[in-house]
């Protein structure tokens, strides 16, 4: 049985199939904040979408969500060794966070980001990403779907041999 939220020491089974899904400031308050640009849902159901599609590939998602840029950087640091791949909406940390950047550019898995909006369609300081160069890849602009895509994502990536490719990025 492959166990999660525990201590570091995850169980042997979840090797290679934890992806920790990680979400930035102001995203808890998801499904009352501005729900003409984030819609109606809740960040618990954006996340039971992601562990549904984690589930149909055979990985395992943890959630994990702060406003505190520190904190955010700790549970990357916490995710080298422990997760094959991190999901992460960063929220407006995304667009100036160098010390986010720099912690997921020292993880030794798959990054992936995601944005329920689409920000290069929005205000032009939303424009630059610092997480962008640190990923594999970006979706943004699908509102609940990217979850399940960015999952999706991951999942293809884990298994089409991707750390041989790692300098793609
Ligand atoms: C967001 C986009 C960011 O610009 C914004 O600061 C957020 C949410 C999104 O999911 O669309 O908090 O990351």
């Amino acid at each position: 049985m492959c166990t999660v939220r525990g201590e570091r020491a995850a169980d042997a089974s979840c090797e290679g199939k934890l992806v920790l899904l990680l979400s930035g400031p102001n995203l808890d308050l998801l499904g009352d904040r501005q729900p003409q640009i984030y819609g109606r849902q809740t960040l618990a159901e954006h996340v039971a979408a992601a562990t549904d599609e984690a589930s149909r590939y055979g990985l395992v998602l943890e959630h994990q969500q702060t406003n505190h840029e520190g904190e955010l950087v700790e549970l990357v640091h916490g995710a080298s060794g422990r997760a094959a791949a991190i999901v992460i909406n960063a929220g407006a940390l995304t667009h100036y966070s160098w010390s986010l950047h720099d912690a997921l550019g020292g993880f030794d898995g798959v990054v992936v980001e995601v944005h329920l909006s689409n920000p290069d369609a929005r205000e032009p300081w939303r424009h630059t990403s610092v997480v962008a160069p640190v990923a594999e890849g970006t979706v943004a602009g699908f509102g609940g779907l990217g979850y399940r895509l960015a999952v999706r994502a991951v999942a293809e990536l884990l298994v089409s041999g991707w750390s041989s490719k790692r300098t793609m990025r």
